[in-house]
């Protein structure tokens, strides 16, 4: 009996239907030539599409329908015609927060054949992961205007940090630092001008590092921390962020790998008390839609991600070496890595990897 494991596909928008759709086929590949585990995957038309017929982005029982599943492949929210902040909070975040993926994890390493804009950054300089606190801080949509339109206008964004959510995301970083090789954990933080959140982050970082004598461990202003990725990359392992320096600080480190085209992330419950969602960090792009050009290796890099979760780590594993045995050779680089491959000719270079590979 194979192990079944009941996925929600969720392409939403743009690049992320391409992507998706590019994912799917590369699991059924995977799922072929394994044959240990089975894949259910159930499709949802959320996005804005369903907007523009339904008023909404995702179904009003969309949260309670997701729950049965063991994990969402999602694609990416954002649409030319509706403002940002509807398709986001209208889709992407209800999940996130709804479901507590505190954790959002985003690996970057240079891939074999992918040149990184850094001079003499090889692979070994620059392996890291980061992980955003996904539930609160900058993002816990606490604020609200008054006095719209007047001159007398006020917008609040109030931070929020609560010493339940720092020390689970720090505990978190600190587990994961301990299982790599290196067990180097920077915090990053901005405790000079912050003086009440961040000076509360930077007490508890302490407090749970002395439950990891293990971890060498220090503290990094964000400001400092964007010099420190370009400059000394080999310095860094793993990296604990709130949620709005993360954000930023992982499309740096997107690019310095070569693109944003090949970055993943998982927005992780660990406690598992409900479904963790997978998916590529890059968005929609409007530029790029439509075109058959959108890179999937962010995507499949996902569902890598996505099987370690579902404790399927030889699949995992054998996904990534395809990956990496496609990335190698630059005829199969699409646009934004300099070259001029189709999502299509990409997915079916992995699928054949995937089929050829012995182990
Ligand atoms: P974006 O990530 O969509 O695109 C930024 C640039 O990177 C564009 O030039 C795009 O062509 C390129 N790019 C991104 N992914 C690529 C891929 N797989 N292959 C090749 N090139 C790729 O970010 P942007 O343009 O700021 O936002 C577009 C829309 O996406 C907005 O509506 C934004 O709100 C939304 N967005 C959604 C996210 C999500 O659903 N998680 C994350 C980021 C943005
Ligand atoms: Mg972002």
């Amino acid at each position: 009996m194979a192990r079944e494991y009941r996925i929600a596909a969720i392409p939403a928008d743009g690049i992320g239907r391409e992507v998706i759709s590019a994912g799917l086929a590369v699991l059924d590949t995977l799922q072929a030539r394994d044959g240990g585990f089975r894949l259910l995957v159930e499709h949802f038309p959320w996005g804005s599409d369903y907007y523009r017929a339904h008023g909404r982005m995702m179904a009003e029982d969309g949260l309670q329908t997701l729950r049965r599943f063991d994990a969402i492949f999602f694609g990416a929210v954002g649409d030319p015609g509706i403002p940002d902040h509807v398709t986001l909070w209208g889709l992407r975040l209800p999940i996130c927060q709804g479901f507590d993926q505190y954790a959002n994890v985003r690996p970057t390493r240079v891939l074999p054949g992918i040149t990184p804009p850094l001079r003499n950054c090889t692979s070994d300089d620059l392996d890291w992961v980061i992980v955003r606190e996904n539930s609160e801080g900058e993002y816990a949509g606490n604020g609200g205007r008054v006095h719209r339109g007047l001159p007398e206008e006020v917008a609040t964004e109030t931070s929020v940090f609560t010493r339940t959510g720092v020390t689970r995301i720090m505990r978190f970083a600190f587990d994961l630092a301990r299982r790599r090789p290196r067990r180097l954990l920077t915090v990053v933080t901005k405790s000079n001008a912050q003086r009440h959140g961040m000076v509360m982050w930077d007490e508890i970082a302490a407090e749970v590092a002395r439950d990891y004598s293990d971890v060498t461990w220090g503290k990094e202003l964000v400001d400092a921390m964007t010099t420190r990725m370009v400059l000394k990359p080999r310095t860094i392992d793993v990296v604990v962020a709130t949620n709005l320096h993360a954000d930023i600080l992982s499309d740096l480190a997107a690019a310095l790998a070569g693109s944003l085209g090949v970055a993943p992330t998982a927005n992780l419950n660990p406690e598992r008390r409900f479904p963790s969602m997978f998916e590529p960090i890059h968005g929609s792009a409007f530029d790029i839609a439509g075109r058959g050009i959108a890179n999937p290796i962010a995507t499949f890099w996902t569902a890598s991600m996505m099987l370690e979760h579902l404790g399927e780590r030889d699949a995992a594993a054998r996904l990534m070496a395809a990956v990496e045995r496609v990335t190698a050779d630059a005829a199969l680089h699409t646009p934004d890595l300099g070259g001029k491959a189709t999502t299509a000719q990409v997915t079916e270079a992995v699928c054949d990897a995937l089929r050829s590979a012995n182990a």
